[in-house]
């Protein structure tokens, strides 16, 4: 079964109306596969995602960074599943490692938003990694197994579900995991997702790599038979994102 390829630009909490104007200019003049061969989702922060849904190219998609764990209301400062729909933004990014670790959003927490964001129609990209203490004790295999299990045990329907692998220790710094620790751990949530979910889904669920990814080491990344993909920090605030989405060819 074909896994479409996906690359993911996360720009966490960056840019002012003048830069993301710049990167959008960059990225629509960027020569890039059909969107038969790679499929692109940029996610801005919150504040700049009108802009840059009614600005960026067509064959490029937009996601949030995270959305309500339930329908809004008295939840000040939250941004509503309902609220992107209504935005027709069709994507978001769910239980990134930084949420996880700074605001302390667990296993859970992060299913019941997967969750939620399904119900109301949206696309997830939902995060899962292991930090530096957790590889070194030998638990890597382990914890995104936890972390899969916890959402697989709310949802139904996988269709709607790229999975992303970024080790906590890769994010930011500069030390991407090689192709082959990306393939190995790549290649066991599948083999999970198989075991526990359905063949079908272990077939068809994108799991996509992220951590200091860069055009420098994506092609070799994208050779693996696991990595279905990419999701891209920093290196997705620059002209490179371009060079990353053509490793899909
Ligand atoms: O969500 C992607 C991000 O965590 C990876 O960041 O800067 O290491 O590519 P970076």
């Amino acid at each position: 079964m074909g896994r479409k390829f996906f690359v993911g630009g996360n720009w966490k909490c960056n840019g002012t109306t003048e830069e993301v104007n710049k990167i959008v200019s960059t990225l629509n003049a960027g020569e890039v596969p059909s969107p038969d061969v790679v499929e692109v989702v940029v996610s801005p922060p919150f504040v700049f995602l009108p802009l840059v849904k009614t600005s960026l190219r067509p064959d490029f998609h937009v996601a949030a960074q995270n959305c309500w764990v339930k329908k809004g209301g008295a939840f000040t400062g939250e941004v509503s599943a309902e609220m992107l729909v209504n935005l027709s933004i069709p994507w978001v990014i769910i239980g990134h490692s930084e949420r996880r670790l700074i605001l302390k959003e667990s296993n859970e927490f992060v299913a019941d938003k997967v969750a939620y964001a399904l119900s109301q129609g949206l696309k997830v990209i939902a995060c899962i990694g292991e930090t530096l203490e957790q590889r070194e004790a030998g638990s890597t295999v382990a914890v995104v197994a936890e972390q899969t299990k916890a959402i697989a045990a709310k949802i139904s329907n996988w269709t709607d579900v790229v999975l992303a692998y970024e080790p906590v220790w890769a994010i930011g710094t500069g030390k991407v995991a090689t192709p082959a620790q990306a393939q190995e751990v790549h290649f066991e949530l599948r083999k999970w997702l198989q075991a526990n979910v359905s063949p079908d889904v272990a077939a068809s669920t994108r799991i996509i790599y992220g951590g200091s990814v860069t055009a420098a080491n994506c092609k070799e990344l994208a050779a693996k038979p696991d990595v279905d993909g990419f999701l891209v920090g920093g290196a997705s605030l620059k002209p490179e994102f371009i060079d990353i989405i053509k490793s899909a060819e």
